[in-house]
């Protein structure tokens, strides 16, 4: 009996012993040993919300509570799960925990636009590697972000989410921002892959655009950053393109993403982004997120009918194994739950100011004369800062530090009885806000009005007037034109009575911009004396901006988009809805008619997005079109000034080698962008008059202190999608190297002739 026992134990153990364990056999044989059950059990996630009534059983609620989801773990193969969480500025987990006194706040940092407009890499970078490190330190394995769509229409809730209505700056900022935050060991989702450009019938609405466009607008910034930084992971987007949905086309997922440009990482989907989940699986998805049970029998089914094959199944578990195994809860990485809060404080605080971007500056109005003490602080924002906007983008912060609080932090005295009337009028009207629902634009508390006999009495005893706009925005809406791209009666009254009344008291006036997208300024911006582009900054917000009104730091930041003069200036202001049409029963029922899968689509805007401007997108258009705009692309003034000399620029091997000096001719230290804009012949194919090709940002430069900077652009990037001849085309002839400091500021031009012309680039032509 005993030998039965122990021969029992020992088969037992051998057997459960055989099991190849992850990280020790290889992936391959782990893959050949799992049940197809298993397979689809990995490649069908998991919800991070515990309360999620489809979810499937597992996730990581309870590993890290707050996440947006995770994969779900195989034990008898030591396959953990891993867990992935939000987002674009900052991580987004939980703060609290039931039956736990400790907190998990993270930092947040500034939004996407925000870094965009600093046009620094370096400094993304180093935003993303502070990210990063609260990513690994809470035991998150993947980071949802960064996103880069692009910003084709200023009402799209979602684009303070995302960097630049350009693809190369978009671009370039996505892929430092991923290798930022990569460099911890934790991996980045690359989204919203791709054309996601606006939120209204998100999970229904039909982008279409020519092959063109799609290429050189929408797809660039991911073409870039996938090939300059390797994200671990890419989310297809929730919308269609021309008539299919992005996480059901091959020709996106399979052919361009890893055919042309060399993924290597896996892809995901949206969260319950899609409808089918056999296509999704067929164009390439490798995981559905955050998964439904729904989802396992169709495709387990399908698997059983032969229309998924078994060798696809098999990819997409070895993508999502190679996955687990690079990240640090399968390397058993002892999280400590408690990053250096403090210095990521510091991090926020001084990459913000790097991106805010002084509009206006009459008569070196900032820095504030340090003599200026008293400070009347007008505009509900001032007293309610906003770090970041709504939905999966925002993060769950300590504090936010507000306008008047980082006055008082420099040292300036704020009117107390001002103050006072704000914080009792936001208490009363803060609690009075509807309640989240989908079909409501994010509303702030409307503008308090403030008499222009107070303000009489306010110009007379305080030194100076600071006035806030604000603007949130945020997932599942988009934006309207009245009362939020365009200002109310109550912010034009506020800034008219403001500076007409404190201007004559011989006193300034600044306005101070703390929103989430573009607004009409063309109306407003003669009435003060500068206007300060402090964007959405992070919680540290009020310093940052106290940090550059006291000339402690010397803003740098410059426009990633068009300020243009009106709505209807927009090249897409036709094709874009406008939120206050949008109503409920339209929502409910482009979400029931998914359910029932009925595919005819009929409400322009809604259903369906004409992409008629094509490539012009932003300066792309004004510049081409000779629109006037109030502020270009690129645009942004410095409490300095600079010299630019020895422009120089010359071809050699397939490539423009460009240099020049920087010099900084002014009294304060301070650094300059440098914008490079070609102007192609355009003669065999319509091409905007410039398109940025390359930037640079100059160091720290002192009073009097020079830099050289080189630049490179290949010949190829100067290449048209030629959708006849399905290839990146470079005509032959005269091509002008502009220098600017912003899309209309150009200070030097030279001539370059391509003699003849290149196919730079063979495609497959898709995405019809
Ligand atoms: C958003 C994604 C986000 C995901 C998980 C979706 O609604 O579109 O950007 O990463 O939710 O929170």
């Amino acid at each position: 009996m005993k030998h039965i026992l122990l021969s029992l134990l020992l088969v037992t153990s051998i057997t459960m012993i055989a099991e190849p364990q992850l990280g020790k056999a290889s992936i391959e044989d782990i893959v050949n040993a799992m049940t197809i059950e298993e397979k689809v059990e990995l490649i069908v996630g998991s919800a991070g919300s515990a309360d999620n009534q489809n979810a499937t059983i597992g996730g990581s609620a309870k590993l890290i509570p707050g996440a947006a989801g995770s994969t779900n773990s195989i034990s008898r193969f030591g396959i953990p799960e891993i867990v992935l969480a939000d987002g674009p500025a900052g991580l987004r987990i939980d703060a609290t925990r039931e039956g736990s006194n400790s907190t998990y706040y993270c930092t947040h940092f500034p939004i996407e636009t925000l870094l965009a407009s600093s046009w620094d890499i370096q400094l993304v970078e180093s935003v993303g590697k502070a990210m990063g490190n609260e990513v690994k330190e809470y035991g998150v394995d993947v980071l949802l972000a960064p996103a880069t769509n692009i910003h084709r229409n200023p009402l799209n809730g979602r684009n303070f989410e995302y960097y630049s209505e350009d693809p190369l700056l978009s671009g370039k900022i996505c892929a430092a921002m991923i290798r930022g935050v990569q460099s911890n060991g934790v991996g980045t989702s690359l989204k919203h892959f791709a054309f996601n450009n606006q939120e209204s019938n998100r999970t229904g609405n039909d982008a279409r655009m020519s092959e063109r466009t799609a290429r050189e607008i929408y797809l660039k910034p991911f073409e870039i950053a996938v090939k300059e930084s390797q994200p671990w992971t890419i989310m297809t987007s929730y919308n269609k393109l021309n008539g299919t949905y992005t996480s059901e086309r091959a020709d996106l997922l399979k052919t361009v993403l890893r055919d042309e440009w060399g993924f290597k990482g896996l892809v995901m989907t949206d969260w319950y982004g899609g409808r089918h989940p056999e296509l999704q699986m067929n164009a390439g998805n490798d995981l559905l997120m955050p998964g439904t049970v729904k989802q396992k029998d169709v495709i387990l089914n399908a698997i059983r009918k032969g229309t998924i094959s078994l060798r696809a199944i098999d990819e997409n578990v070895t993508r999502i194994l190679g996955l687990i195994v690079r990240t640090p809860r399968f390397l058993n990485y002892k999280y400590s739950d408690a990053p250096d809060l403090q210095s990521h404080a510091a991090v926020t605080r001084s990459s913000a100011t790097e991106g805010m971007i002084l509009l206006k500056n009459d008569n070196n109005s900032l820095p504030l004369d340090r003599k200026l003490k008293k400070v009347a602080v007008f505009g509900r924002t001032s007293y309610d800062f906003m770090a970041g906007g709504t939905g999966s983008g925002d993060v769950n912060h300590k504090y936010v530090v507000s306008l008047t609080e980082g006055l008082a932090n420099a040292g300036f005295v704020v009117d107390k009885k001002l103050e006072k009337e704000y914080l009792k009028y936001l208490s009363i009207e803060k609690p009075k806000l509807p309640k989240f629902d989908w079909w409501h634009p994010r509303v702030l508390v409307q503008e308090k009005t403030v008499s222009t006999e107070e303000i009489a009495k306010l110009a007379k005893t305080q030194d100076v007037a600071i006035i806030t706009i604000g603007r949130t925005s945020g997932e599942f809406i988009d934006r309207s034109i009245e009362g939020d791209f365009n200002l109310s009666e109550r912010e034009i009254n506020m800034i008219k009575d403001v500076s007409n009344i404190f201007h004559s008291k011989g006193k300034k006036v600044v306005v101070i911009l703390n929103i989430s997208g573009v607004i009409e300024t063309q109306s407003w911006k003669d009435l003060p004396d500068a206007i300060l582009l402090a964007w959405m900054p992070g919680q540290e917000g009020g310093n940052s901006v106290a940090d550059i009104l006291i000339g402690k730091e010397n803003p740098s930041g410059k426009l990633p988009m068009t300020f243009p003069c009106s709505y209807n200036d927009i090249p897409s202001s036709a094709d874009f809805p406008d939120c206050k049409d949008i109503t409920e029963e339209m929502i409910l029922n482009s979400l029931n008619l998914r359910e029932m899968e009925v595919t005819e689509t009929n409400i322009k805007n809604f259903d369906y997005t004409e992409y008629s401007e094509g490539i012009m997108v932003g300066y792309r258009y004004y510049g081409t079109n000779k629109v006037k705009v109030s502020y270009p692309f690129g645009f942004g003034l410095s409490y300095t000034r600079f010299d630019i000399s020895d422009y120089a620029v010359n071809v050699v091997d397939g490539k423009i080698n460009i240099s020049l000096k920087v010099r900084n001719a002014g009294e304060i230290a301070g650094k300059e962008v440098v914008q490079v804009y070609v102007t192609a012949p355009g003669k065999t194919m319509v091409k905007p008059i410039k398109e940025l090709k390359s930037f640079a940002k100059t160091n720290l430069l002192q009073p009097g202190q020079a830099q050289t900077i080189n630049m490179t652009i290949n010949v190829n990037e100067l290449a048209t999608y030629d959708e006849q001849r399905i290839s990146w085309v470079v005509e032959a002839g005269n091509y002008q190297i502009n220098l600017g400091t912003s899309s209309e500021t150009i200070c030097a031009t030279k001539s370059i002739t391509i003699a003849n012309e290149i196919i730079a680039e063979k495609t497959h032509g898709l995405l019809k």
